[in-house]
């Protein structure tokens, strides 16, 4: 018998195939443990974690554990620091990387918040380069894995100067791009651009991967046709339908799966989440797998504002047998 061939890595991320042309986007208090975990199994090449605060990890105040957690099966897995300083990135990266062995290390150079951007840390980086630069080099020489940059088009539309960061990044090691089509100023409005993905893809020696407004397939391979990048990173609209990495779009999810994948979801968040946390967390994911169905406004909110799991779970229940679930029939996802 003739053996199979294995597959061909789409691309590399530094040494490491990665097998997968979707990308589940970092989003903090989206892309927990779990969400990231169905993503990977639903198609997501990599992962990514929720930006770690190198400033807040140095000092331990405050920091939520759970943001460093991730499963063996999610490799390659890579942290996401968000600082401004240079040496406290390269020495949360050691500590980090002793203690988690992470695959790769991801630069936040996109992060738009006001309380972020004002101490020049995530897009405020844009306004440094000489800062980016050394970032750079002082993480790269910490750690002995990859290192990529995931940034914006600039601050604003004065201030274009994602090419000259993206070039600076991998003159200094940076071994993927990942590009926001938006300025920071635009925080999430109006619509992310995409040729300056392709202007990227044409000009970096490493891969580039496309990222906003990805929200269907058509999108997806829209933007691959637009750009030749070679992954798309997808974000919010990836919480309506994580199917997406599988190359599904919503309305060719059955309920029978959204039935299945929301009872997983809501186990392994209960299982991982502090005590008592875990409903409202998972509140927000509900809330956008229910969006089709077209719930009463009544219905809808009995489903979001119940506190206690029991009830949630019969307000489940209840709600895809409606849809035509045989709910007492064991579910299993995944
Ligand atoms: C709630 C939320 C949290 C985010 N947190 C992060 C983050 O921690 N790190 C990061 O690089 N980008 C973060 N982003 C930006 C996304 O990764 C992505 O670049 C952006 O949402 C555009 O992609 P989309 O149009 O597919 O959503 C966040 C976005 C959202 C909506």
């Amino acid at each position: 018998m003739e053996s199979q061939a294995a597959p061909a890595p789409d691309f590399f991320l530094g040494s490491i195939p990665v097998y997968g042309r979707l990308i589940l986007a970092p989003m903090d208090g989206l892309s927990d443990p779990t969400f990231r975990w169905i993503t990977r199994k639903l198609g997501s090449a990599y992962s990514v974690s929720e930006f770690i605060n190198t400033l807040d990890y140095t000092v331990m105040r405050h920091f939520q554990e759970n943001r460093l957690l991730f499963r063996e099966q999610e490799r390659p897995f890579g942290f996401q620091l968000l600082d401004n300083d240079p040496c406290r990135m390269a020495n949360a990266a050691v500590r980090l990387m002793e203690e988690f062995k992470a695959d790769f290390f991801d630069i936040n150079i996109g992060c738009c918040t006001q309380r972020v951007t004002s101490r020049g840390a995530g897009a405020g980086l844009m306004r440094t380069p000489e800062l980016v630069k050394q970032i750079f080099i002082e993480v790269g020489k910490a750690v002995n894995v990859p290192v990529t940059a995931k940034l914006r088009l600039g601050i604003d539309n004065g201030c274009l100067n994602y090419r000259e960061i993206a070039e600076i990044a991998v003159e200094n090691g940076a071994r993927v791009i990942t590009l926001h089509g938006r300025t920071s100023k635009m925080g999430y409005s109006g619509r992310a651009r995409w040729e300056p993905i392709a202007e990227l893809k044409k000009a970096l020696p490493v891969p580039v991967i496309g990222n906003g407004d990805v929200a269907s397939v058509g999108d997806a391979r829209r933007m691959f046709d637009q750009t030749g990048c070679d992954a798309v990173m997808i974000g919010r609209y990836a919480k309506q339908n994580p199917w997406i990495f599988g190359w599904k779009d919503r309305d060719e999810v059955t309920p029978n799966e959204v039935y299945a994948l929301i009872r997983y979801q809501y186990a392994e968040m209960a299982r991982t989440y502090p005590r008592g946390s875990a409903i409202k967390a998972f509140r927000k994911y509900l809330k956008a797998y229910l969006e089709p169905y077209q719930l009463t406004r009544l219905e809808l909110s009995e489903l979001l504002r119940c506190e206690d799991e029991v009830t949630l779970l019969g307000l489940i229940n209840h709600t895809f047998s409606a849809l035509g679930v045989d709910v007492a029939r064991q579910h299993l996802w995944g």
